[in-house]
């Protein structure tokens, strides 16, 4: 009898294996457009069936197919589909969800582009969405309609880091036969698996936690076998696979999620912490905090550790922000987050929230360079 393995193992393992052909132990990288076969007749079965061949690479490839069956076994789902980027991802999960004249149900606190896409996009497609508070179950179940077919939330939500009780949604979503949709993100399933709170597709910006080292965009969802082969033939018709390169290096970071998540968390709750007591701050927003809204929740739905993104505010305006964020020698000042580097995002347009993307390095060198930053101001 096989037994299941435990999370870090499958992280390393789980995907992976001796190459068959040459023997390397590592996963090569099949930098290939197209497969050759050793007959015509093997060839006419692949392209009558291409889901089930090594074919062509948009549609699969090896080194994908590796990273797609780590992801499946780290979010406990069936199946994985590896894309360009998480925001492939995300239309994806909606386009196997939802089509022209259903209603889709949106967590309005969200990614800015993903924002984009369920304002812009979707009712271009005619899809019709209503944005709803994450926070207010009651409220969610209002908006639902005769035609909705989806709820699609980020388990914490980017800027804001609101917590989504998916059991709660889940109870809503099968009483309306909607697909429940999970942008994990922020968490990744080393802190939250959505499945076993009832999600039927999850989804990452691998960009971030997931590959783990900022260098490379990619994005993966899973779900059950049937909605994966769905969204692989929505990948085959709009075109978002991830190169072998892109895949690979997220398969590695992968190896060391776990370990990353723990120090994030860890690094994260000292780092929000200091900056509570710091006179200079206004008001920190990190579900590790006592003092966060929604911390009871975050206790319960993840003891792992809350993740690895603080948001804060400085006393003053716009001036107070920026000097703060020109006086950091070691952090860049950037977009994105998931990076082991720390990274600072002011946003002025956002009443000067400044979002921390908290790094893996020592915890002293992250405080020491803030409170240094928090002088110059
Ligand atoms: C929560 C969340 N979802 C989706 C995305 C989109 O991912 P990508 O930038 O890889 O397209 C992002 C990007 O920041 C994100 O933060």
């Amino acid at each position: 009898m096989s037994v299941k393995r435990k999370f870090a193992t499958r992280a390393i393992h789980d995907g992976e294996g001796r190459d068959p052909v040459r023997g390397a132990h590592n996963t090569p990288i099949y930098q290939t457009a197209t497969f050759a076969f050793d007959t015509a007749e093997e060839m006419a079965e692949a392209i009558q069936n291409p889901l089930d061949h090594f074919f062509y690479s948009r549609t699969a490839n090896p080194t994908t197919a590796a990273l797609e069956a780590k992801v499946a076994s780290l979010e406990n789902m069936e199946a994985a589909l590896a894309t360009s980027s998480g925001m492939a991802a995300v239309a994806l999960s909606i386009l196997i969800s939802a089509k022209a004249g259903d209603h889709v149900l949106v967590g309005s606190d969200l990614f800015v582009i993903s924002r984009q896409f369920f304002e812009k996009d979707c009712p271009d497609m005619g899809i019709e969405v209503t944005f709803v508070d994450v926070r207010d179950p009651h409220a969610v179940e209002e908006a639902v309609q005769p035609n909705s077919k989806a709820l699609f939330l980020e388990t914490v939500t980017n800027p804001n880091i609101y917590i989504a009780d998916l059991k709660a949604f889940k109870e809503l979503a099968s009483r309306h036969g909607l697909t429940l949709i999970a942008d994990n993100t922020f968490l990744s399933p080393a802190l939250f698996q959505p499945q076993s709170y009832g999600a039927d597709l999850v989804l990452h910006s691998a960009t971030k936690y997931i590959s783990g080292h900022g260098d490379t965009v990619a994005g993966v969802l899973a779900g059950s076998d049937a909605a994966m082969r769905a969204a692989r033939l929505k990948l085959d018709s709009f075109g978002p696979c991830p190169s072998p390169l892109a895949s690979w290096l997220v398969m590695r970071g992968l190896r060391t999620l776990p370990l990353r998540m723990r120090q994030h968390s860890e690094n994260a709750l000292a780092l929000a912490r200091s900056l509570e007591a710091h006179e200079r701050v206004e008001w920190v927003k990190y579900p590790g905090l006592e003092s966060h809204p929604q911390h009871a929740l975050a206790r319960k739905l993840l003891p792992r550790g809350a993740g690895g993104i603080v948001s804060f505010r400085i006393r003053g305006g716009v001036a107070e922000m920026n000097r703060f964020a020109n006086a950091h020698e070691l952090f860049g000042i950037g977009v994105s987050l998931g990076d082991v580097c720390t990274l600072v995002y002011p946003q002025p347009w956002r009443d000067n929230l400044i979002r921390i993307s908290v790094g893996c390095e020592d915890i002293e060198d992250i405080t020491n360079e803030f409170e240094r930053a928090l002088d110059e101001v």
